[in-house]
């Protein structure tokens, strides 16, 4: 009968380590047994699952979700021509992956669940950290959720009814969407394993489509074939880069358009403490995603440009049924709303996967009530007895791989709380304010972070960083999220103002929350801040 009670665990380390937490938010030293760190008891940490697979599956399966099949036109229209468009795309792509290459410097350095919230806090204080959370929990996680899941919604409806989808009900539309996030919450709350493996699955059949689509664009610009008796000849004629816009701003939109489509490459840092080998697999993963993505979502485009005019793509927010429509017909756009759909879904299976998990680091450090920070349902030992006692649920364990833990052996309370969230935007549905709110509230962020490697280099050279990357990259990332984030206080100051408003609230919780905490010397073992966490790691090195 194996119990998975902390209160041993917890005395013990706070007798030897009293500055330390003891809940056990993954603050161990690589290769450290949590019977050294006190980190025993009911900690996702403590099983480590997460492989190199898994990994790249949680980043692709984010990344490729909905933009690279309906945000060409908003790049297009943005960047004047098809050839700047194909140059906005690798930007975008390469801008995202030196933001994910020092991501994965800092997740070697700071080994802990959480991403941004650790790395923040860790360099800038607690504060920052805490603000991030505040943020990613109520609107940056849930709000960029809603909007995949919408989407898949609508390209389900789309899928059954075809084009008369353009005049139905949204309440359909939104019904298909919840439905797609309960199972999705669901898949994350019953196992890890289940999760991951779902990820792994959707991240090959993403690639797959991809690739059919980019062969299609070629054999029809080849054989001149066309569903519809016209084929597309514009790219034959003219210049590639006639048109092309000259005013910076029009460009930050064309690659406020092209990032949306490859954000999500901060995925695994929400998870490092769950790897089994963090140090090899992170940048590995990056190093892999990146090329893979961008090359993948390069040719999707060059496709497009093949088979479509250029008036039809700026047209539609729908590019990819478009493409289906003209190859194929009426068959051909059934299957790519099928395609976009379930891509959809594999980007909502990735972010709820992770977004359970900050949720859950936020509980453990006290943001939270502490309830969001415990494994399994309702209590914390529900996942061994729901193993031991049920037939059924002990079976489909071990079919999955999670005979030690038994099912739920997940973030069970956090991922509901994001589920809950989650929901209440897909119902109220504001997206032109969500998605200007998210790309200026999360590059702001992401920004700071990235500014917070630089700052950790010069400040702790000797820190030990399994993964170092090459200085220009953050260098670049800083800048060009630097200007991408000061554009929009001059383009969109309303905007700006809400995220500078929203985050600035987040000031007086900090108060209530962390600084209560703090006072209270029963709830601080309990949670512990990360400078707590810190200390400790760092004493337990020397
Ligand atoms: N790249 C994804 C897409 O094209 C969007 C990712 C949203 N980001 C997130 N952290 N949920 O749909």
């Amino acid at each position: 009968n194996r119990s998975y009670s902390i209160s041993s665990a917890f005395d013990f380390t706070s007798t030897i380590f009293p500055l330390s937490s003891t809940t056990g938010n993954g603050y161990a030293p690589i290769g450290a047994s949590s019977e050294q760190t006190g980190m025993g008891g009911g900690s996702l940490e403590k099983h480590k699952t997460l492989t190199y697979l898994n990994g790249l599956s949680l980043v692709v399966g984010l990344i490729i979700g909905s933009g690279i099949f309906s945000s060409p036109s908003q790049v297009n229209i943005n960047a004047g021509s098809p050839g700047a468009s194909l140059i906005v795309w690798i930007i975008a792509g390469f801008l995202a992956w030196t933001g994910g290459s020092s991501f994965a410097e800092l997740g070697g350095a700071i080994p802990l669940n959480g991403g941004a919230q650790v790395y923040l806090s860790k360099i800038f204080g607690e504060l920052f950290g805490f603000l991030y959370t505040w943020c990613a929990v109520t609107v940056l996680k849930p709000g960029s959720t809603a909007i995949i899941t919408i989407i898949m919604g609508e390209y389900l409806v789309r899928a059954a009814i075809g084009a008369e989808a353009e005049n139905v009900n949204p309440w359909i539309n939104k019904s298909m969407a919840v439905l797609g996030l309960i199972i999705a919450t669901a898949i994350s709350c019953t196992s890890t394993r289940l999760g991951t493996r779902v990820g792994d699955m959707f991240m090959f059949l993403k690639f797959i489509a991809l690739l059919a689509i980019t062969i299609t664009g070629i054999i029809v610009a080849a054989t001149g074939f066309s569903h519809d008796g016209q084929p597309n000849q514009d790219w034959k004629h003219g210049n590639w880069f006639e048109g092309t816009k000259t005013s910076a701003s029009s460009w930050a939109v064309a690659l406020y358009a092209g990032l949306w489509a490859f954000d999500g490459w901060d995925n695994t840092s929400y998870v490092v403490g769950e790897f089994v080998n963090p140090n090899r697999d992170l940048p590995k993963v990056i190093h892999t995603a990146m090329p893979l993505v961008i090359s993948a979502y390069v040719l999707a485009n060059l496709a497009y440009i093949l088979v479509l005019p250029m008036s039809v793509i700026n047209a539609s927010n729908t590019v990819a049924v478009m493409f289906g429509s003209k190859v194929f017909g009426p068959i051909g756009s059934l299957l790519l709303a099928l395609v976009v759909s379930a891509s959809c879904f594999g980007a909502l299976n990735a972010t709820t996967f992770t977004s359970g998990r900050l949720v859950y680091a936020a509980g453990k450090e006290g943001y939270l009530p502490a309830t969001f920070g415990k494994i399994g349902v309702g209590r914390e030992d529900a996942a061994t007895t729901l193993h031991t006692r049920n037939w059924a649920a002990k079976r489909l364990a071990h079919m999955l791989g999670d005979h030690e833990t038994g099912l739920f052996y997940t973030p069970v309370n956090a991922m509901l709380l994001n589920f809950v969230i989650t929901l209440c935007y897909v119902i109220v549905g504001e997206f032109a304010t969500l998605v200007t709110f998210y790309g200026v509230a999360s590059y702001t962020f992401y920004f700071l972070t990235v500014l917070g490697l630089i700052i950790l280099r010069v400040r702790e050279p000797n820190l030990e960083r399994p993964y170092k990357t090459w200085i220009i990259t953050p260098i670049i990332f800083c800048c060009v999220s630097l200007f991408l984030v000061s554009r929009a206080v001059f383009a969109e100051p309303l905007q700006t103002l809400l995220v500078v408003t929203f985050i600035a609230a987040g000031v007086p919780i900090y108060y209530w929350r962390v600084k209560g905490r703090d006072k209270n010397p029963s709830q601080r073992t309990r949670s512990g801040s990360v400078g707590d966490r810190w200390r400790f790691w760092k004493r337990w090195q020397r």
